[in-house]
């Protein structure tokens, strides 16, 4: 039979997202190459803040039906200093998030080798951390309801509503349960603030304990509020395992676990539609960095993770092994001092970390 064709939609979008999809896509092909049992089709497109800029619109009015094209979808960053960061993520990532039913935002953090995590016990026992956080990502503090009146005066009335539903919950939570599962240690966190937000956040409680009863005796579960969740975080980070949260709670310790396993540059992200019935979406979790932008010295390492999400995605278990050959073949460069970036210690610019993974992948591959 013919090998599978995944066909990919890359938006490589603004400043150094450019860079990292260019190297994505290079990585991908040897990747696909050396494997022999499938091969990437690209179809890119110019949806950015600086084409906003100059013709007025980010995406096509037909953008939904070209994006379902494709079983995929790879994503750069998208925004510019000289456009408001509502607007690009307004007229882009979150509609893409929402009509994609991309409700699932699965951050994969561990300790690479060759980063420097800035906390003594993690520099110590790097395995110490291990997580999964699992994000609510169509509803919650980022829905989008709310309204502004007397805008314009000192009255200035704002509001920002958050959503929850018991649809909405229940899906993310046996998302999460299910992630946990598949992990040796069989262990979530659920992360919640309902001592203050006693509406929202009580139900969120709610329905977790009421899945959890489902996996009573499969799955170890407690519950944290955020605020000492950070602490725990960075205190007792082997004590975690895979954690579930809302959008915006997620959003935030994501970025702190990015930090703890450090380096903004190397982590991954997915956007997952776990019905299928749309295609997912994967992209590194930093922006699009305008101060390193066209500099050539972008870390591409959490673009490349992000693309080993993908292939793992669209393997449907069958690529687990490649996914982890490609993660290796990545390790190894950056286990390499002559092949780190600039936010890794290192002077090695995109293009030579990008060259040593595809010399890595050939090898390992
Ligand atoms: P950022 O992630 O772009 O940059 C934060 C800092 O980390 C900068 O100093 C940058 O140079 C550094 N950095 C980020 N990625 C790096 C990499 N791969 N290698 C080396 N250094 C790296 O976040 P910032 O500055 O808050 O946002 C810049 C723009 O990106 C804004 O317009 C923002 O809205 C947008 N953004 C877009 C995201 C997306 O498309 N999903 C996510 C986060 C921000
Ligand atoms: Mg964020």
């Amino acid at each position: 039979s013919p090998k599978p064709t995944y066909r990919i939609a890359a938006i490589p979008g603004d400043g150094i997202g450019v860079d990292i999809t260019s190297a994505a896509i290079q990585v991908l092909d040897t990747l696909a190459t050396a494997n022999g049992a499938f091969a990437f089709k690209y179809t890119t497109f110019d949806w950015s803040s600086k084409a906003y800029l100059e013709r007025g619109w980010y995406m096509q009015p037909d953008w939904e039906a070209q994006l379902k094209k494709h079983d995929a979808i790879y994503f750069g960053a998208v925004g510019w200093p000289d456009v408001p960061d509502h607007i690009s993520l307004w007229q882009m990532i979150l509609p893409i998030r929402q009509r994609m039913n991309q409700y699932v935002n699965v951050r994969p953090t561990r300790i690479l080798k060759g980063t420097h995590p800035p906390v003594a016990q993690l520099q110590q026992k790097p395995a110490d951390l291990d997580w999964i956080i699992v994000r609510e990502n169509s509803e919650g503090e980022y829905a989008g309801q709310g309204g502004t009146t007397h805008g314009h005066t000192a009255h200035a009335t704002a509001t920002e509503v958050a959503i929850f539903t018991y649809v909405g919950i229940e899906r993310i939570m046996r998302f999460a349960f299910e992630t946990a599962k598949a992990r040796p240690r069989r262990k979530l966190t659920m992360v919640t603030k309902s001592n203050a937000q006693r509406h929202g956040m009580v139900l969120w409680d709610k329905v977790f304990y009421e899945v959890a009863k489902e996996y009573e005796g499969v799955v170890e579960y407690d519950k944290m509020l955020v605020d000492a969740m950070t602490v725990r975080m960075v205190n007792r980070p082997e004590s975690m395992d895979t954690i579930v949260a809302t959008n915006l709670h997620a959003d935030i310790l994501s970025d702190l676990a990015a930090a703890l396993a450090g380096s903004i540059g190397i982590a991954p992200s997915s956007n997952l539609d776990p019905t299928r019935s749309c295609p997912s979406m994967f992209e590194p979790i930093h922006g699009s960095a305008p101060d390193i932008a066209g500099k050539g010295i972008a870390n591409p390492v959490g673009a490349f993770w992000s693309a080993a999400e993908m292939v793992r995605w669209l393997g449907k278990g069958e690529l687990d092994a490649v996914a982890d050959q490609f993660m290796q073949a990545i390790e190894n460069v950056t286990g390499n001092p002559e092949t780190r970036t600039k936010d890794m210690g290192g002077s090695a610019g995109t293009k030579a970390v990008t060259e040593a993974v595809c010399r890595e992948i050939e090898r390992v591959c």
